[in-house]
């Protein structure tokens, strides 16, 4: 390790940097000075040469042009590097009983509206995937159900593809509006999601390589779930003993996100044969909760 050669004037730099920062907002101000602050100290520490800092730049120029109306580099490569998780954990705190916030990923997209119990898988999946049904409650933090709870399902299909990556399904499958009831319940029937790795064709493909990471997430549906007087949520549904779930690659995973899709015959969904059941239950938090 050499010494640093100019260190005061590198103290210098910054603090003519952050001097320079001014406007009318005071919290866009804390933003970027944070931001120079942080990125100064990671020149002063890693000390990347000129070639480096330009190929970082040239990164991001690439990653940038990566993004088209439906696929978002940016989004995926702050996924990758945990960023999104992290943002998550810091605005998503509450009662210790809440349902957990987790990331909402690049592939939500409008979904139909559906009734209670419909399939929502309509492309060849539903020949070839296994049947499941998911149920469960949507509830305050006090067990009350909510009503009117509005819940926007999407997932990938039994071979890891959304219907935007995928010629074989149209737009809207796998994807569903379901609004719960009196009783706060919901279900809906569909094939189990498989694990699917992230698109690793652009720029945050090539950075995955080159760190020797796995790219692959574990099989999820991912559920938004509004609903008047809570607190929104945007989560996940994770499938028990996917072999990703300790390394998804968008560090999304939280325990209380994860159900078991057991095989059952219970007669009330008006399956055609054996199927499999997950029941995950939904705990919003009320507007107002000082928990
Ligand atoms: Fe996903």
């Amino acid at each position: 390790m050499t010494a640093d050669p100019a260190p005061d004037r590198l103290g210098e730099l910054l603090t003519q940097v952050l001097g320079s920062v001014g406007g009318e907002d005071p919290r866009l101000r804390d933003l970027v000075g944070g931001l120079v602050t942080h990125l100064h100290a990671f020149v002063r520490e890693q000390r990347p040469t000129e070639a480096e800092w330009l190929r970082a730049v040239d990164f991001l120029v690439r990653t940038g042009q990566a993004c088209t109306d439906t696929r978002n580099e940016f989004i995926l490569l702050s996924d990758m590097l945990g960023v999104t998780s992290a943002v998550d954990e810091v605005n998503h705190t509450g009662p210790p009983m809440m349902t957990p916030s987790s990331v909402e990923g690049p592939f939500h997209a409008p979904a139909p509206p559906r009734p209670m119990g419909a399939w929502i898988a309509e492309g060849p999946e539903r020949r070839r995937g296994e049947p499941t049904v998911v149920h469960g409650r949507v509830t305050d933090c006090d067990g009350v159900p909510v009503a009117g709870a509005v819940l926007d399902i999407w997932q990938a299909n039994d071979t890891g593809l959304y219907d935007s990556q995928d010629p074989e399904q149209h737009d809207g499958n796998l994807r569903a509006l379901l609004t719960t009831g009196d009783d706060g319940t919901y279900w809906f029937r569909t094939v189990k999601p498989s694990s699917y790795p992230v698109p690793t064709d652009g720029p945050v493909g090539e950075l995955l390589r080159a760190i020797g990471r796995h790219p692959m997430r574990p099989a999820h549906i991912h559920i938004k779930i509004h609903a008047a007087g809570h607190r929104p949520l945007t989560t996940h549904l994770f499938v028990a003993g996917d072999p990703y779930l300790g390394s998804d690659a968008a560090f999304a995973v939280k325990d209380a996100l994860i159900a078991d899709f057991r095989p059952s015959t219970d007669p009330r969904f008006g399956m055609d044969g054996p199927f499999l059941a997950a029941e995950f239950d939904i705990r919003l938090v009320k507007e107002g909760d000082p928990r």
